[in-house]
């Protein structure tokens, strides 16, 4: 079975006090995941490492960065590289979040270089899709959300699609306290999984973890995991709060 995946993003929260109290209440409430269960912090930067350090020996529980650069090392004062992360050992990569798409003017084609160069370092992205508001109500949003992923991720061989993670946060349901409904998410995750079947094929398809991102939180979580095609949550809000995120933990499907 594809990995089941509660993935928190504590985006630019907390301080470093702050930071440290919560990733110990959680470990403190945390329960033994099922194998195949993961855990994921995507925290700030200057976190990674205070994080990985609390995370060390715990089964099923990692770190990961928010961004990455869009270019190798070098002369790009204030960007942290692919390669920086794979340094210290981070395995995860948050890749163009919408927040990113839309406050930096991440594009298809800059998150295609980011992501080749996580990928090249041997950090594995997290790659976020999802549509506006007004995309939505015209209806189009599988189109769309198929344009970013044809556009980024069809270059890729069908190994490094393979075990692929995806995260799929319609915009106006992040941290909105508005929710897509289980059968929307399931709608568009069954969309997202055709969409690599065709060019993949089923068992590449059906290997992707496909986490729904926006306004979840630990009464809603079982509810939209459940679906089939949902393997779990990107979770903003709701990641900052202990007893949240670890509802949310033990709401991935068993
Ligand atoms: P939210 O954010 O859970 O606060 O809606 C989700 C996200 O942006 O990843």
């Amino acid at each position: 079975m594809r990995k089941q995946i509660a993935a928190a993003n504590w985006k630019m929260n907390l301080d470093l006090k702050g930071a440290e109290k919560l990733m110990d209440e959680i470990l403190e409430q945390y329960q033994e995941m099922p194998d195949g269960h993961q855990a994921i912090f995507a925290v700030p930067f200057p976190y990674l490492l205070m994080v990985q350090d609390k995370l060390s020996g715990r089964k099923g529980l990692y770190a990961a960065a928010q961004n990455c650069a869009a270019t190798g090392n070098g002369a790009y004062t204030g960007e942290v590289s692919a390669d920086m992360l794979k340094g210290m050992n981070i395995p995860y990569v948050i890749i163009g979040h919408s927040e990113r798409r839309e406050y930096y003017h991440e594009d298809n084609q800059v998150l295609t270089r980011k992501t080749d160069l996580a990928l090249a370092a041997g950090v594995s992205p997290i790659f976020c899709c999802g549509e506006p508001l007004h995309i939505r109500e015209a209806g189009t949003q599988n189109r769309y959300v198929e344009q970013q992923l044809t556009e980024s991720l069809f270059h890729l061989s069908a190994d490094q699609i393979t075990g692929f993670i995806i995260a799929y946060e319609p915009i106006w349901a992040i941290g909105t306290g508005k929710t897509a409904s289980s059968d929307q998410a399931q709608e568009m995750h069954r969309h997202i999984r055709s969409v690599f079947a065709a060019k993949y094929g089923d068992a590449v398809a059906g290997s992707i973890s496909i986490l729904y991102g926006g306004s979840v939180k630990a009464a809603n979580a079982a509810d939209i995991f459940g679906k089939p095609d949902v393997d779990g949550g990107l979770v903003g809000g709701a990641s900052l709060v202990a007893t949240e995120f670890v509802g949310i933990m033990n709401s991935l499907k068993k």
